[in-house]
């Protein structure tokens, strides 16, 4: 049977911990001496990407090479996913050449269905619907700052978006308290906020769905936001504007949080509509060490796929 991480939706509990803490592991033997271990030698990453990307496809190639392995980043006009070959022709031909494939694409379905026909394990760059290694960060950030998550809340203020999604589904299964604030229309997929109730009924979470950004923010430990308009969506931008313009995260939605609360955002930002200059870049923010631990926790989620026998838990999607 094939591993992959196409979304956070099947993994327990426990395999995000293993995650989560194999992460702050590889965070901790940066820079030391004892980071000299190299799991993946004689291994190639491709990444392939259809959208462009900073922090997904530098941290994995950094994470690749700090394992031992090489990568081989594959750009929307040398492959045409689905358009110059078949989807399966590319997954069935692509795996034989290389170990993994991290994937970023516009329909999830294009993603299953890759992973579907691949001989190697197939990790989620990026869908419409989910960002698995976004979650995991988010949450592992989260974690970083308060020590255990489980009971802390956390605001998602904003689109109910591929983001919104894998947060929901991360923290969930965690143990948080979330609230979402979205406009009427916007929230997540009633799909996914079905399952992650289930996973709350298991860790004591629990999810609130609301429409007033205040309501969702009052005390809680950290509040998200991300971008009004997502990559594919540009032609809804100004009609987006004005529909989430009470959504904006600025010091007054801030003040209502919890004085130690901390905000995050996973980049890149429309500074000066979902979020101002003075919070991005203020006191509270944390959204550059959340950048940097995508590196982490990518090394974790690698390790895990393709060295299975050193991890303690094995992801499925
Ligand atoms: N957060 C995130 O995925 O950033 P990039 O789009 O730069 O990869």
């Amino acid at each position: 049977m094939l591993h992959h991480l196409l979304s956070l939706e099947t993994l327990t509990t426990g395999d995000v911990s293993s995650l989560l803490s194999q992460a702050q592991t590889m965070k901790r033997q940066r820079g030391t001496s004892s980071r000299s271990t190299a799991p993946l030698a004689g291994q190639t990453i491709a990444l392939l990407f259809e959208k462009p990307s900073l922090r997904t496809r530098v941290s994995f190639e950094v994470a690749a090479l700090e394992l031992g392995a090489q990568s081989l980043y594959l750009s929307p006009q040398e492959v045409g996913l689905g358009k110059r070959e078949s989807v399966g022709d590319v997954a069935r031909v692509l795996s034989t050449y290389v170990h993994a494939v991290v994937i970023r694409t516009f329909s999830h379905s294009i993603l299953e269905e890759f992973a579907s026909q691949s001989q190697v394990p197939v990790i989620n760059g990026l869908t419409d619907a989910h960002h698995p290694c976004q979650g995991l960060t988010d949450v592992f950030t989260i974690a970083e700052e308060f020590g255990d998550v489980a009971g802390r809340t956390l605001a998602y203020v904003g689109d109910g978006n591929n983001c919104a999604h894998s947060l929901l589904q991360a923290a969930l299964k965690m143990g948080m308290h979330v609230r979402i604030a979205t406009p009427p229309g916007y929230g997540p997929d009633p799909m996914v906020v079905a399952r992650a109730q289930r996973d709350a009924m298991l860790t004591g979470g629990s999810i609130t769905l609301l429409h007033d950004p205040f309501d969702a923010v009052r005390g809680v430990d950290a509040i998200y936001t991300d971008v009004w308009t997502s990559m594919g969506q540009e032609a809804e931008a100004e009609q987006r504007r004005a529909i989430f313009a009470a959504y904006q995260v600025n010091a007054a939605l801030v003040h209502n949080a919890a004085p130690d609360s901390i905000v995050l955002h996973p980049l890149p930002a429309h500074r000066g509509e979902e979020i101002t200059d003075e919070v991005l870049d203020g006191s509270h923010s944390r959204v550059v060490r959340e950048a940097e631990n995508r590196l982490h926790v990518q090394k974790a989620i690698l390790r895990t796929l393709l060295v299975p026998a050193e991890s303690l838990a094995v992801l499925t999607a």
